[in-house]
């Protein structure tokens, strides 16, 4: 097939999915068993004719979830970003890797400029950091940098048996225990420290854990804050978490995987103030910056650790220019897709300012959705929103059937979530494409629902 006939076909597809979101914004969810014969997955030892694979693309991609339409407020990213869209287009159209200049060339430059605009942000003067497949694994880099700074010797012999203790809130991404687990540290060994009313961690249940641990002769050596907490949007106290892990000599995680796009905001970053202390940043652009999945970059405060912990040479791969333009000598991986590219985009496209309202217009729609939250009787908060989470209740009716009743009829897609034994409808209002009138929308079809089922 010719590429330029199959790229119109590819756009034309495209083109049809995009509408769709208005015409049919929630897809007709299949039960998973049935997909393989619904759409004839099966690989078949014969080929097909160009007709026949414009028709197999057209189907599944028509029948693929939608993430972008105004009825879809389930996860913590959304919506379509034209620019970055653009970009990831074209990513897959070079097909570079970023581990050499010699492979990845001018998307070098275009990664380091990223990296270089996140760490202004941060403000990390002389800072480091890379892309990685996500913010788990941007959460893990970290947890792992901090083990083998912590015991030296790890990375070449291994294990010495002495008990290594993480510390994250009771309200942290799972990834964190999760990493534990992955990086020896062992899942039992991360503690899950209370956090208070407002979802934050509570310090001085940390310290405590910490002195308990010392003085059991285990070794602490990393807390993990989340700036954005995945199902209250809560933003931990960065500050006087600081003051212990400097008391401590413990290394600082900060998961701004979720919250992270509030750097981009004067009026807004207040709630990570005293972040440019911690030792390490996870910040996810395909959360709040709208960029497609996915675009995690770890963030480091020392420059070098990164090429430190992950530098392996073999002269197969690295022929030519300085070790800094060989970015694959301070990655985890060795492959590597280019997700800087589409970031640069949107952000040249947009402008420092641009992305500055795009924020504040999320935190526009969380306020309104807020206020008619609490202007209307049959609706509760759960607690005010610092972030884009708006954690409500419905009177009579629980939050899991709504939310799974609304899926199936097709009227909208958003899940809930429990804190202190309630469930709730996590609303999450990060699209900033979305208008009053959309959220107006939301509560309409909520409440036709409810009078429906009276
Ligand atoms: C606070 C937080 N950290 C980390 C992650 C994991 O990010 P990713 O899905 O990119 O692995 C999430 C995902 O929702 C999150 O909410």
């Amino acid at each position: 097939m010719k590429i330029k006939k199959l790229l119109e076909i590819t756009f034309n597809i495209a083109q049809k999915y995009i509408d769709s979101d208005i015409s049919n914004p929630i897809i007709n969810p299949l039960p998973p068993e049935l997909n393989r014969e619904h759409f004839s997955l099966q690989i078949d030892n014969e080929g097909m004719s160009e007709q026949e694979f414009s028709q197999a693309l057209e189907r599944v991609v028509m029948n693929t979830p939608k993430t972008a339409s105004k009825k879809f407020f389930n996860q913590l990213f959304g919506g379509r970003n034209a620019p970055a869209l653009a970009a990831e287009i074209l990513t897959t159209v070079t097909n570079n890797s970023m581990y050499t200049y010699k492979i990845g060339g001018v998307q070098i430059a275009i990664e380091k400029e990223v990296i270089e605009t996140k760490l202004d942000y941060v403000g990390f003067k002389d800072g480091d950091g890379g892309f990685m497949p996500g913010g788990s694994l941007s959460n893990m880099v970290a947890m792992m940098i901090a083990r083998n700074e912590k015991e030296e010797s790890l990375s070449a012999n291994g294990f010495s048996g002495k008990k290594l203790i993480a510390y994250t809130s009771d309200q942290a991404h799972y990834s964190i225990e999760k990493n534990g687990a992955i990086l020896g540290i062992g899942g039992n060994n991360v503690r899950k420290v209370v956090s208070d009313e407002k979802g934050k961690m509570n310090v001085l249940a940390l310290e405590e854990a910490i002195k308990q641990d010392l003085k059991e002769g285990n070794i602490p050596f990393f807390v993990n804050a989340t700036a954005g907490t995945t199902v209250l949007g809560a933003f931990d106290p960065f500050i006087e978490i600081t003051k212990i892990t400097q008391k401590y000599h413990l290394w600082l995680h900060v998961d701004a995987a979720w919250g992270g796009g509030v750097f981009l905001s004067k009026r807004y970053n207040y709630l990570i103030q005293g972040v440019a202390n911690a030792h390490s940043v996870t910040w996810n652009a395909h959360k709040m910056m709208g960029v497609p999945l996915s675009a995690s970059a770890i963030l480091l405060k020392q420059k070098g650790l990164l090429y430190k912990h992950f530098s392996m040479k073999s002269d197969y791969l690295y022929q030519i220019g300085e070790d800094e333009w060989n970015p694959g000598l301070s990655s985890l991986q060795c492959g590597r897709r280019n997700d800087a590219f589409k970031v640069w985009a949107a952000w040249k496209y947009y402008g420092k300012y641009g992305y500055e309202e795009r924020t504040e217009k999320q935190f526009a729609l969380a306020k309104y959705a807020t206020q008619i939250i609490k202007n209307s009787p049959e609706f509760s908060l759960i607690l005010e929103p610092e972030g884009l989470n708006v954690c409500f209740t419905v009177e009579g009716v629980s939050a899991i059937e709504l939310c799974n009743n609304l899926y199936e009829q097709g009227l909208l897609q958003v899940g809930y979530g429990s804190w202190q034994e309630k469930s709730f409808i996590r609303l999450i209002l990060v699209n900033p494409d979305m208008e009053f009138s959309d959220i107006d929308e939301f509560f309409h079809l909520i409440r036709t629902y409810l009078h429906k089922k009276l």
